[in-house]
Formats: structure tokens, sequence, C-alpha cells
């Protein structure tokens, strides 16, 4: 493991790779890693030669103040976490401008991608992932970038900002890593209170749900039912649940409206905002 501050030498180290003919897999996050994030970091590893983790807990993508103040900053953790992988270069700037060196707007027209569900709940956010990833894209030059299907619409986002772009990176969507009792691996995790922690697991109950009554009920009833299971806990309130074409996230009314269909939830659990998705069909 190589960590780099500055993305000027991280730039360097990357022209050397390049001109000796190395695959570079881009693995983007905001640290506090657990093992969504290393799973990523292992897909990255078996499809390219070197392997680029980013850490960086990007203020742009904060719409609320309170929420980027408490996000969890481990980085020693982090480091020693990674340490043992090998062909790994980890990009942690300590100073914002080190990835925003202008004041450039990346953000891309998203269509119904940037009205619905993140993007209505959080204003803003998207224009700082974009702006971001952008960045982060023009300093790590890969060939493939790691994102994970837990954050659905932002793998959407990305697509969109690649096909804008005309970026060559192929774009690699990983599955969900969940702890035993099917929670969703997440950095807010661990602001969860024991009790919190203990209710959690009913998101993803209420996702596996949804999936058994497919074909059986209509997306709206599913729909109704996923909010009165999460609503059966007084401390889960839903933000939304959506059942939604997994193309463009317009919203369905029958099983035979789109061939890919996907579930979508976020929820608050005391003062920690889940999100979690399961493909329906
Ligand atoms: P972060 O929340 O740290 O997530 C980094 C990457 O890890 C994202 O692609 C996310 O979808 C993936 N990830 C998180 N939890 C996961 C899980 N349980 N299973 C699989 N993958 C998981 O997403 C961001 O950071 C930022 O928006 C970023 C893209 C870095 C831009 O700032």
């Amino acid at each position: 493991m190589i960590f780099y501050k500055l993305s000027d030498d991280l730039r360097e180290e990357i022209k050397h790779l390049r001109a000796s003919g190395k695959r570079i897999g881009f693995v983007p996050t905001m640290g506090a890693l657990h093992q969504g994030h290393i799973s990523l970091i292992q897909a990255s590893a078996l499809a390219c030669d070197v392997t680029v983790c980013s850490i960086f807990v990007n203020p742009s993508q904060f719409n609320n103040a309170e929420d980027l103040k408490h996000y969890p900053r481990t980085l020693a953790n982090d480091l020693e976490l990674l340490a043992g992988f090998k062909n790994i270069l980890v990009y942690a700037p300590d100073e914002v401008n080190d990835v925003y060196k202008t004041d450039e707007n990346f953000a891309v027209e998203l269509g119904n991608i940037g009205l619905v569900m993140e993007a209505a709940f959080r204003p803003g956010h998207f224009n700082g992932v974009m702006n971001v990833v952008k960045r982060l894209f023009d300093i790590v030059t890969p060939d493939m970038a790691f994102f994970g299907q837990k954050d659905f619409q932002q793998c959407l986002v990305i697509k969109k900002l690649i096909n804008h772009y005309l970026l060559p990176v192929e774009l690699k969507i990983c599955p969900i890593a969940r702890e035993e009792d099917g929670l969703a691996m997440s950095s807010r995790n661990v602001r969860l209170s024991p009790a919190e922690r203990a209710i959690a697991p009913a998101i993803f109950k209420a996702l596996m749900h949804a999936k058994e009554q497919v074909n059986l009920l209509t997306p709206d009833e599913v729909k109704n039912r996923i909010l009165n299971e999460l609503k059966s806990y007084r401390q889960l309130v839903p933000e939304y649940v959506e059942i939604s074409e997994t193309e463009n996230l317009l919203p369905v009314e029958s099983w035979n409206d789109a061939r890919n269909i996907v579930a979508c939830i976020t929820v608050k659990l005391g003062a920690v905002r889940l999100i979690d998705n399961i493909i329906l069909k």
C-alpha cells in the first residue's frame, strides 16, 4: 500500500504505471471503511493490476451540515485495514483544495434520476457527487471504476456522468455487502444506538418480503406493505419507498412496465439516515 496526500504525486505515479501498461481500477470512498468498501477493492484487485482507493469526505455532497460534522473519520483505522493489500494506492488528501483545484461545475443533466428519491430528499447531493467523482476520475484516469449497488441511484448518476463526458471508464456495480442479520453495511451504522441497531434489520426484511409479493400484489400494494411493515417500528421513519424501473427510476404501476424493477427505501432511524434496495425483477 502506498499512501498519497497530494493529487499531483498520485498523478505522477499513475503516469508511470500507465506507461508500463498497467490497468488501473478505482474505488472512490469517503472512508470509515467496512466490508462493503473492501468488497469493491477486492473486485478491483481481481480485474486490474493496480487499485486506487480514495478516502475523501466530500463537503459539496452534504446538504446537511450536521451530517457532514458527524460523518465518521477514521483514517488511521482505514489505512491499517488497507495495509495488507498489494498493488493499492490510497489517496487521502488533507485539503479540500487538493481535489477542487478549480471551481468548474461538472454536474450534468440527469433527467428523472435527478428529480426523485435521493435527489428530492437531498437537494444538491448528486451535483456534489458528480463534481467530486469527475475530478477524481480526472486525477486517477481509471480503466474501471467500482461502485456499490447499495447507492443504486448514485450508480445511475455515475453512468450519466461517464456517458456525458465520454470518459473511457468501465463502470462496475458490485453487490450490497450485508451484516449477518441483513442490515446493509454503511459507515453510518456506527452511529446507531444498540436499541436502534437491533431494529435496523427490519429494513432488509421488508425488502425481502416485498420480493416475495412480486406478481401476487400490485407494485402499489407492495409499496404500502413495505411502508406499513416499517411503520410498525415507532423509531423507524420512512422517508420514501419507491418501486421503479432500474434504468431511469420512473415509478412502475404494473410488473410488466419494465424489464427490470428495483425497490428503494430510505428511513430515518433516530438521527441516522439509512438506505437500502433490492432488485425485484
Ligand atoms: P461511500 O459512502 O464511502 O461509499 C463508497 C462506495 O462504497 C460507494 O460506491 C458505495 O455504494 C459503496 N458501498 C457502501 N456501502 C456498501 C455496501 N454495504 N456494499 C457494497 N458497496 C457499498 O458513495 C460514496 O462514498 C461517495 O458518494 C463517493 C462516491 C465516494 C463520492 O464522494
